[in-house]
């Protein structure tokens, strides 16, 4: 098991990779924690949960709702949950975001941490403090910056998560070494296919990695106002394919990830090979490179994207791989990139 913390402005918060979930109740009040955790996980795991009261909410994107943190405020009151209470969220990226947000937000806030159980969410999700909930068919448009007191990435937990969701946290794997360590990335292109079967020490490896990475970035830059926008590497062009076609985010922040490269070696900045090589190892993840779109529609969503400033937008591109640049990018020079690809 490896160690990491990530500074936030209100607490530290500590990751602990190749922790079990069996031994969360070394980490929490157990008689004062409830949990929040959601169907898919509990039917799998609730039998190594902590003997604590436990709220269970639906799947999906849709229950990312205030409705949803309203019935979970309605449950932890009858529960008597107090301010010296503590709240574990034992689930992906949905049940840490709920979590952190309803943790936040009731009494004015009480102690929470995380067990994360998807790829994604381990190494994404459940670090750097964003906590919230959709509204009104906006993703994340209400919530808090907060960090958990401690997360735990089980990878154990990971063997019964379905394959299209291992790809989404591969997705975002990539992304990170791609934006912060080509060590990182030349050992993803060795391991790929053990990656892909999950062997623990390449896992653990990969996860450990990625929050280096990402909670590197957070150190510096909490509120998103510089550094941390690297992180969207992928993602502008990303969320531009997700919201015209429904694309995995893992599928579609891979072919945004080959845009944002094509991009770079036309601006001159990152050369054919590299981009090359970051193409190929998406494949052998079993990300896709293109999708059969109408890219009107792609342009038409990228224009209304929130990054955009005038006729033009802020795109994360490459310089090496590693290394990852902000740059502002007219809407003429993006259209023209993607009539060649
Ligand atoms: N806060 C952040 O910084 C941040 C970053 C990235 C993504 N997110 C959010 O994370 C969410 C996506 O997270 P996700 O991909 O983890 O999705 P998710 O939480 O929906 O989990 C994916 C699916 O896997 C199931 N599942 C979870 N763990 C399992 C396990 N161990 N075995 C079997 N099934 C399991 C879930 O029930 C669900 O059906 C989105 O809402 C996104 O906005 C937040
Ligand atoms: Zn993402």
């Amino acid at each position: 098991m490896k160690l990491l913390k990530v500074r936030g402005s209100l607490r530290e918060s500590a990751i602990y990779v190749g922790e079990t979930l069996r031994n969360v109740s070394g980490y929490i009040p157990v008689e004062r924690t409830v949990i929040i955790t959601d169907s898919n996980v509990a039917a799998h795991y609730l039998g190594d949960f902590p003997p604590c009261p436990v709220i269970t909410i639906g799947v999906g994107e849709k229950i990312k709702t205030l409705e949803t943190v309203k019935e979970i405020f309605a449950r932890l009151l009858e529960f008597g949950t107090q301010r010296s209470s503590f709240i574990l969220g034992i689930g992906g990226g949905i049940v840490c975001d709920i979590t952190g947000f309803v943790a936040s937000t009731y009494l004015r806030g009480i102690r929470f941490g995380f067990v994360s159980t998807t790829l994604l969410s381990q190494v994404d999700a459940s670090v750097g403090g964003k906590n919230g909930v959709n509204f009104e068919g906006y993703k994340n448009m209400v919530g808090v910056f907060n960090q958990p007191e401690f997360v735990i990435c089980d990878m154990e937990l990971l063997r019964t998560l379905p394959e299209n969701e291992l790809v989404n946290g591969f997705g975002e794997i990539v992304k990170h070494a791609a934006i912060g360590d080509k060590n990182m990335f030349a050992y993803i292109e060795d391991q790929c296919d053990k990656a892909l079967a999950l062997n623990p020490e390449v896992i653990e490896k990969l996860v450990y990695d990625s929050v280096v990475i990402k909670s590197g970035v957070v150190n510096r830059d909490e509120k998103e106002t510089g550094e941390r926008r690297k992180l969207n590497f992928g993602h502008t062009f990303g969320h531009a394919i997700e919201k015209t076609i429904q694309a995995p985010h893992g599928e579609a922040i891979s072919v945004g990830m080959v845009f944002a490269a094509a991009l770079s070696v036309k601006r001159g900045l990152f050369s054919q090979k590299n981009a090359d090589r970051l193409t190929g190892l998406l494949e052998k993840l079993k990300l896709p490179a293109s999708f059969d779109i109408n890219m009107d529609d792609v342009l038409d969503a990228l224009g209304k994207d929130k990054k955009r400033e005038g006729d033009s937008i802020h795109f994360i591109l490459l310089e090496d791989i590693g290394k990852a640049v902000i740059q502002e990018i007219p809407i003429t020079e993006i259209e023209t990139v993607l009539k060649t690809m």
